[in-house]
């Protein structure tokens, strides 16, 4: 039994990852047009896929899907009991962001990024210090937020999954090419 269904009563369907450098990965998304219950599940299952893996983020490309969409929640913690192999979850705060754009950039940070797509991998990326983000919700209506921080750098990272680029994209050539070739490697296996 999946113990996220069972602390959380958190429902939903586990999506397969998808991982670099599959093509999805490299291909700039298309807008969210249609606002129905199909996507409300969609997210749901991106969310609910996301807490099991674990991870903070989770972009529609990397479960296989073309569109501009993107899950976060930078506050929930997990807490494993290797004994009894139980793991709890506490502090949910689910945020999901359709047809995302960026009103403002400000400021320069740096962060050791990961990434569910690319296992294995942990490397300092420079990103915006805040940002102003403008995007949908799964009804369709529109809202603004302010962020900073690890919420401000986790929208950086998951915004460049629509557009088609992964955080190694963000570092040296020379750095960039030994991971993608570490990764083909791993991916052999
Ligand atoms: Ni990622």
């Amino acid at each position: 039994m999946e113990s996220v269904t069972q602390d959380y009563k958190f429902e939903g369907e586990l999506l397969d990852i998808v991982t670099y450098p599959d093509s999805v990965l490299t291909t700039v998304a298309t807008d969210v047009t249609e606002f129905n219950d199909e996507l409300k599940t969609l997210c749901k299952n991106m969310l609910y896929t996301m807490y099991h893996a674990p991870g903070i983020g989770l972009a529609a490309p990397q479960i296989g899907l073309s569109k501009r969409i993107f899950v976060i929640d930078v506050d929930f913690s997990r807490e494993e009991d290797e004994e009894s192999d139980n793991v709890t979850y506490d502090d949910f705060n689910p945020r999901v962001f359709i047809n995302p754009k960026f009103v403002e950039k400000n400021g320069e940070t740096k962060y050791q990024e990961g990434c569910l797509s690319l296992p294995g991998i942990f490397e300092d990326v420079k990103r915006y210090e805040s940002i102003v983000l403008e995007y949908q919700d799964t009804d369709g209506n529109t809202h603004t937020l302010d962020a900073d921080g690890l919420l401000s750098i986790c929208i950086q990272h998951e915004n460049d999954h629509l557009d088609g680029i992964v955080f190694i994209d963000r570092l040296s050539n020379l750095k960039k090419s030994f991971f993608k070739k570490k990764l083909i490697k791993a991916k052999r296996k």
